[in-house]
């Protein structure tokens, strides 16, 4: 199981450049992961590559035109049976969460809309798009950063992304849970020891602490989870 991104946007080299780093550039290098960063102003349809214009009834700012972002859509539609969900990133959206990525990371593909400019001609939105998103309540300059930010999440929920199978559903909020703290080496550092429950090769015992420590500090920095069910 793969997943492809489509992402249309007006800067594909931000999106390109920040997604081959690290683990999600090792899922795209193995095929885990497809990524196609389209760009919308080659779809501008017009010798000055415009793509926004004036809001109809004045105002502020620019809007991104209809026209580009449509034919952009269909180009990489074109010849597909099953139309992929397209995701709007917009402050307007429901407000991404590890629920949403897990639905999400069942599609195969995904074509995430990223808005610039005071925003999108609001018939192209009505046409093409499925789902709209938000990844938390303040305004960035583009839908670039929550696009990737959705696009790590469900990354690293693609099986064979992370190496060790358990880690992607043992970790924060799986179970409405934060994670348990971690350790490594040294044993002791400026006078602070590990806890001695991890040192004990004692599984069951490290398996119960881990799990009281999940609780307990789920009770103190996000007792709102607690509640969620
Ligand atoms: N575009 C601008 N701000 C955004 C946000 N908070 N979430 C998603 N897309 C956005």
């Amino acid at each position: 199981m793969i997943m492809k991104f489509t992402i249309l946007t007006l800067f594909p080299e931000m999106i390109e450049n920040t997604m081959s780093e690290s683990i999600t550039g090792r899922a795209i290098k193995n095929g885990l992961v497809e990524l196609n960063a389209v760009n919308i102003r080659d779809y501008s349809g017009n010798k000055h590559g415009q793509v926004d214009d004036y809001p109809y009834g004045g105002g502020a700012g620019m809007v991104m035109q209809p026209g580009p972002i449509y034919r952009a859509y269909m180009a990489v539609t074109e010849g597909k049976e099953k139309k992929p969900r397209v995701i709007y990133m917009t402050p307007q959206g429901r407000t991404f969460n590890q629920g949403i990525a897990k639905e999400l990371a069942r599609e195969d593909e995904l074509i995430l809309l990223c808005g610039h400019y005071e925003g999108v001609d609001e018939r192209v939105i009505e046409m093409i798009v499925t789902d709209e998103l938000s990844i938390g309540d303040y305004v960035l300059t583009g839908g670039e950063l929550p696009a990737m930010v959705v696009m790590d999440t469900i990354s690293r929920l693609v099986p064979g992304v992370l190496h060790n199978d358990t880690s992607a559903s043992e970790e924060s909020f799986s179970n409405n849970l934060l994670e348990y703290p971690q350790y490594t080496r040294p044993e002791e550092f400026m006078g602070k020891k590990v806890p001695d429950v991890l040192l004990s090769g004692h599984h069951a015992n490290i398996e119960k602490w881990r799990k009281e420590q999940s609780i307990e500090r789920t009770r103190l920095k996000r007792p709102d989870l607690l509640n969620e069910g």
